[in-house]
């Protein structure tokens, strides 16, 4: 399989029914005796290395990586945030490992507490890491763990949904019908906006941004605006190759090019995506003055991280424009949202649902999981190729590769990487 081809498994393979027994040997459940009294789950308690995981994670996959590694794993039980305090009681005397959430503040601070009690890593269940202190970590040599290539289709695609959704009014649809306020049909009633053949603008043509740019364009021949620092070549030619596809058809062909500035894309784009990472210099890209610059009745969507667009400004311009549609996964300060912005017709919001599938959650607890076991065993890094990720083998293969299959700070730690070319006998269990 082409390291860029869709993910389109319906479930990753679970590890032979043996392992599975290793993994659930004696889970039982604990009362913590930290600053909360949270209950703990305790997998494979004689396991000779402990590691912390601040939420249940879906599947049974990511178990085996670390249970095969002889970790003690606890378990956080609960649905709440783990605060600063709370975790770094968790850590107790020793900790081999955390793995822990997008949700929680992984500051300087926690981090050194983590690297104070032995931990050698933090892996993060996510793909997105604005939440850890990443400098820090690597201040205090601790390698920091994410989960790319089981995201990017998955986030694409709720991308997707929430831009029709927004675009042909769905939810307002929803809740006149459950409303009972249906009296049948009008020539003007909801109308929204034809996308097919318009232009579409993506903010950040990284791995998701460009897969949600592909569903679009190839899906309802959108012409392609992209705002990114570095020129995406391969997406370029994907478009120009099905450019060349429509011509040969027959029919008209579709364009992508590289906006020079923000604010040309937002002036020209008919529906706007936000793919940016969250940094300093990315929060609230988009404010006041970028959104008084895009149509009256555009689409904006963010399935990305809350804080690159400014959502009191959101609110505003929505209420001034009732044309204009947004679609949210995603909120400044989650959970909460802006004031005004529930009472919003023109604006669907979904709760940071974009990598909701269960293939996609449970391929995360497993890369999460792997980098987890991989460090602690010595192991090198999984080859970097950004975009383009092929960690299937990790999700499916019986004897996954003795690598970690994604460290954020590897390079400037200067982990070693796994060999490339085909991987020696000895490089799997
Ligand atoms: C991530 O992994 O960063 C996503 O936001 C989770 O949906």
């Amino acid at each position: 399989m082409r390291p860029d081809e869709p993910l389109k498994h319906a479930s990753a393979r679970r590890p032979p029914a043996d392992r599975v027994m290793a993994t659930s040997l004696c889970p039982s459940t604990v009362k913590g005796a930290g600053v909360t009294n949270r209950d703990w789950k305790i997998v494979n308690p004689g396991g000779s290395r402990r590691v912390v995981v601040t939420k249940e994670l879906p599947g049974e996959r990511w178990l085996w990586f670390l249970t095969a590694a002889d970790c003690r794993v606890e378990i956080a039980q609960g649905d709440d945030i783990l605060a600063a305090p709370e975790l770094q009681a968790a850590f107790g005397d020793h900790v081999d490992a955390a793995i822990g959430q997008l949700t929680e503040a992984w500051s300087a601070d926690t981090l050194g507490a983590l690297a104070a009690a032995g931990a050698l890593i933090y892996s993060q269940f996510a793909v997105g890491y604005d939440n850890v202190d990443v400098a820090a970590a690597t201040r205090l040599h601790l390698p920091v763990g994410n989960t790319p290539g089981v995201l990017t289709e998955t986030t694409a695609e709720m991308a997707v949904a929430l831009t029709f959704a927004a675009a042909r009014r769905i939810p307002e649809g929803d809740r006149v019908m459950r409303a009972g306020a249906y009296h049948g049909w009008l020539p003007s009633m909801l109308l929204g906006n034809l996308l097919s053949r318009g232009t579409l603008g993506i903010v950040g043509a990284g791995r998701i941004g460009a897969a949600y740019a592909r569903m679009m364009v190839e899906g309802h021949k959108m012409d392609l605006l992209y705002y990114d620092v570095r020129r995406n070549e391969e997406l370029e030619t994907h478009v120009a190759e099905y450019a060349a596809f429509l011509v040969a058809h027959g029919e008209r062909p579709v364009t992508c090019r590289r906006a020079e500035a923000l604010l040309e894309l937002l002036g020209a784009s008919d529906v706007v995506s936000i793919h940016a990472a969250l940094t300093p210099e990315t929060r609230h890209l988009i404010g006041a003055l970028e959104l008084a610059a895009m149509k009256e009745g555009a689409v904006l969507v963010n399935a990305s991280r809350g804080a690159l667009l400014d959502e009191g400004a959101l609110v505003a311009h929505c209420r001034a424009h009732s044309r204009f549609r947004a679609g949210l996964d995603v909120y400044e300060s989650e959970p909460a949202m802006a004031p005004g912005l529930a009472a919003l017709e023109n604006v669907v919001l979904v709760p940071h649902l974009g990598s909701a599938t269960t293939w996609t959650r449970e391929g995360m607890a497993t890369l999460a999981a792997a980098n987890a076991a991989a460090i602690l065993q010595g192991w090198p890094v999984w080859p970097a190729v950004a975009g383009r990720e092929d960690v299937l083998p990790f999700l499916e293969e019986e004897k996954p590769p003795r690598a970690a299959p994604s460290i954020v700070n590897a390079d400037a730690l200067g982990l070693p990487r796994f060999a490339a070319g085909p991987p020696a006998k000895e490089d799997h269990q």
